[in-house]
């Protein structure tokens, strides 16, 4: 049946010929695992936009609104937890294949005559790429987002003479705000997709033209060159395979929580980046007074002008690495300078102190007493009682807390808080965990 379909179809349509084209593609030097990480990135490219749309369905981008509908999407919509986990999983990875794909072509030297630009094109999508995921940072209207973006937009705003300009094109106006969300909704699924989709298509288009580098060796890729199909596609396809049941694993396992909603007033909250952002807030750390234009972006665009004309200031004919001692030594450095700055950026990230085991011991209570039912923490939980969320800072009296807890109406009079049955070591436990909850522990 499906057979007679098709030559009914390819008698009109021609198809054997776009078949050929799509898949025999010859490959110098043969199929390689090496080769996965572009078709990686454009099935995860292809999966944003799957989970994208789903999520925009959903999905309200108006201050009032937007926090709530994720938290609708979050609790109610069927499947909705686990597509907005694909959605943010998919983003991360596709980062990383992104950047072990051009680790790959650098490595390979495959950005040289005449790849040069394939390469530019294809530092254009990694731009692209982080763009989105800049833009979509802010779309949850959390208090990560809001804070983490107004640092972001703070940043441009100290580009001289344009500085102030492109800070209000971004926010659409003054301050951050209903506008800037629209504005970045706008620009996450409506020019950011368009814009990749044309260099996606370039980047192919070139590729096609000139073909696939192969080999650093000469002598290796003349020796014997296959086509696409059958075991480029099947190496491709299991690799994917691999990353979407990491990803979807991921999107099941592990929560991705909102914080509170956004609170433009706010203004002690201290957001934390995602990971792949994290090196330059590093960075941002240590670079103060009259050198913060140096990290804010004077770097960044030097290193960004610097990667995007690479394939002309590595004028190297070689490709094989051992003959390029300065690209590779340039290539290493800048690697161990942004992964070095991630691992101090994590590292002080979680030097804050370990869990205290009282603190354990007393968030275990809270759950097991129910407490949940009347507070809210971050806003999970009942509203009929004071939010918890910052407790310790407004409450940083010990003493208070464990005779609330002894008997709420004492202290705090008309209270309908119960009084629970709990031991001393349980007082001074959930005690603990109350005031561990602070906006900076
Ligand atoms: C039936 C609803 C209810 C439950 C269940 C409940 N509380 Fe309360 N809680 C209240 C109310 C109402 C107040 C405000 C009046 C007061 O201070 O007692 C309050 C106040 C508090 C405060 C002081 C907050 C502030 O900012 O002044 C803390 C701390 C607290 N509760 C912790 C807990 C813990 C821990 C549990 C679980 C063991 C719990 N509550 C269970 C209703 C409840």
């Amino acid at each position: 049946m499906a057979s007679r379909i098709y030559k009914w179809l390819d008698s009109r349509l021609n198809l054997k010929s776009v078949e050929r084209t799509l898949l025999d593609e010859p490959i110098p030097g043969g199929a390689s695992w090496i080769y996965v990480f572009g078709s990686v990135t454009l099935f995860l490219f292809l999966m944003q936009a799957i989970t994208g749309m789903f999520l925009a369905l959903y999905y309200a981008p108006t201050p009032d609104h937007a926090y709530d509908s994720l938290r609708f999407i979050e609790t109610e919509v069927l499947f909705g937890a686990f597509v907005r986990g694909l959605h943010h999983w998919g983003a991360s990875a596709m980062v990383v294949a992104i950047g072990l794909h051009m680790l790959q072509t650098f490595l390979y030297g495959a950005y040289k005559p005449p790849r040069e630009a394939m390469w530019m094109a294809g530092v254009v999508l990694f731009l692209l790429v982080m763009v989105f995921a800049f833009t979509g940072y802010l779309l949850p209207w959390d208090q990560t987002a809001y804070w983490a973006t107004q640092i972001g937009i703070n940043m441009v705003g100290t580009v001289p003479v344009i500085g102030d300009f492109m800070m209000r094109v971004l926010r659409g106006g003054e301050t951050l705000g209903a506008l800037t969300l629209s504005r970045f909704f706008a620009m996450h699924v409506l020019f950011l997709p368009s814009l990749l989709l044309l260099l996606i298509g370039l980047h192919l288009f070139i590729l096609r033209r000139v073909g696939p580098a192969g080999p650093w060796t000469d002598a290796r890729a003349s020796l014997d060159s296959e086509t696409f199909h059958p075991r480029q596609v099947y190496m491709d396809a299991v690799v994917i395979f691999g990353v979407f049941a990491v990803v979807a694993a991921a999107a099941l396992a592990i929560p991705f929580p909102l914080t509170d909603k956004a609170d433009p007033s706010d203004t002690s909250f201290v957001p934390v980046p995602e990971w792949y952002f994290l090196f330059y807030y590093e960075l941002l750390k240590y670079v103060h007074g009259p050198f913060e234009p140096l990290a804010t972006w004077i770097l960044p665009v030097l290193v960004i002008g610097i990667m995007l004309f690479w394939p002309f200031i590595d004028r190297n004919p070689a490709r094989n690495p051992i003959r390029r001692p300065v690209a590779l030594g340039a290539g290493v450095v800048f690697l161990v300078v942004v992964l070095s700055l991630l691992g101090l950026s994590i590292k002080n990230l979680y030097a804050v102190p370990r869990a205290d085991p009282a603190v354990v011991r007393g968030k275990a209570l809270y759950a097991e007493f129910g407490c949940a039912g009347c507070h809210r923490i971050h806003g999970e939980g009942g509203a009929v009682a004071p939010d918890l969320s910052f407790v310790g800072d407004t409450r940083p009296d010990r003493e208070w807390h464990v005779k609330h807890f002894k008997d709420p109406q004492s202290v705090s009079a008309g209270s309908f808080m119960p009084k629970f049955p709990l031991n001393d070591q349980q007082l001074a436990d959930l005690t603990s965990y109350m005031l561990s909850l602070k906006k900076v522990p």
